[in-house]
């Protein structure tokens, strides 16, 4: 790993934050033996993976056969943080994990259709305005002056997830290769049950309405809130001062960003994704 800066380093063109991997961790990932049975959810920091989290888990356990384990952190760790490294191989399937990767570090069979893929992206402001929140209170992310500062780095893509825009385009144009199933975090806002009956399909689960409405009521922004599996409010004040579930809308970047801001957003998204017609939702 090539350190950057005191919070972030770099390998194989992407950022990571100090001290949370290691490049022989990472290579590992490459003999890593899928599972027809597992799921992996990917997504750009900030982007709704903690939502998508309990979607999938609350989908699963109904749906009969998960194992228990104290919470969705637990459930569906993130496969290149695992802090303990524990031994994924010996885990019971179904294995659900969670990822900021791009597809060259993820596990390579993942490109036989073997396992599943949910992948959700976040319109790039309100993106912008969480991933700033967020740095202010993560512990070992750099806290940024302003937003402008931020802007800056996240353009750039010097933050941990590298460039959004490369994350995007990555991901979708590799998408032919994996089973793989695409959502909008404004899409799941603005229909909630319609997003559960997706990932439903998709996982071959087959639910009651009586069990797709449980699964919504448990994923709402409030129920989720007071979830204490399900908040990440279980991860120690050392390394979260503030609240993952902070405010879960479309369009908090209109009280944030400056008409400059969201123009210079506006051109990158044109010059850097505009040829594949993205359908974003600002409100
Ligand atoms: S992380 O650190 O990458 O795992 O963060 P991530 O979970 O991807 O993103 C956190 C944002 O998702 C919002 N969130 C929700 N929105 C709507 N409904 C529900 N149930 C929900 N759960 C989490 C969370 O509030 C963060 O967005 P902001 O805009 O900061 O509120």
């Amino acid at each position: 790993m090539e350190k950057i800066s005191d919070y972030l380093c770099r390998y194989k063109n992407y950022i990571f934050a100090v001290d949370l991997t290691t490049a022989e961790y990472m290579d590992s990932l490459q003999s890593f033996e899928i599972r027809d049975s597992d799921v992996f959810l990917v997504t750009y920091p900030k982007s709704g993976t903690i939502w998508t989290q309990q979607i999938i888990i609350s989908i699963c356990e109904l749906a009969g056969g998960l194992n228990e384990y104290p919470n969705n952190l637990e459930q569906m760790p993130w496969l290149e943080y695992r802090e303990d490294r524990a031994n994924y191989a010996l885990r019971p399937s179904p294995r659900l994990f969670a990822s900021h990767l791009t597809p060259m570090l993820m596990p390579p069979g993942l490109k036989e259709k073997k396992g599943k893929i949910i992948y959700v992206m976040r319109n790039p402001k309100d993106n912008i305005v969480s991933y700033y929140h967020f740095s202010k209170a993560f512990k070992g992310l750099q806290i940024p002056k302003n937003l402008d500062e931020f802007l800056e780095q996240y353009l750039t893509g010097n933050v941990v997830g590298s460039s959004w825009f490369d994350h995007i385009r990555v991901w979708h144009s590799n998408k032919d290769q994996y089973n793989i199933l695409f959502l909008t975090y404004e899409d799941m806002i603005l229909d909630l049950k319609g997003a559960v009956q997706k990932i439903c399909s998709f996982l071959g689960k087959n639910l009651s309405e009586a069990a797709i409405e449980q699964v919504v009521e448990k994923s709402t922004f409030k129920t989720m809130k007071k979830d204490l599996k399900a908040n990440y409010e279980f991860l120690p004040e050392e390394r979260m001062s503030g609240k993952f579930m902070r405010k879960g809308q479309i369009g908090d970047w209109k009280n944030t960003f400056t008409v400059e801001q969201s123009e210079r957003v506006d051109r990158l998204i044109q010059e850097r994704l505009g040829d594949l017609n993205l359908k974003l939702i600002w409100e």
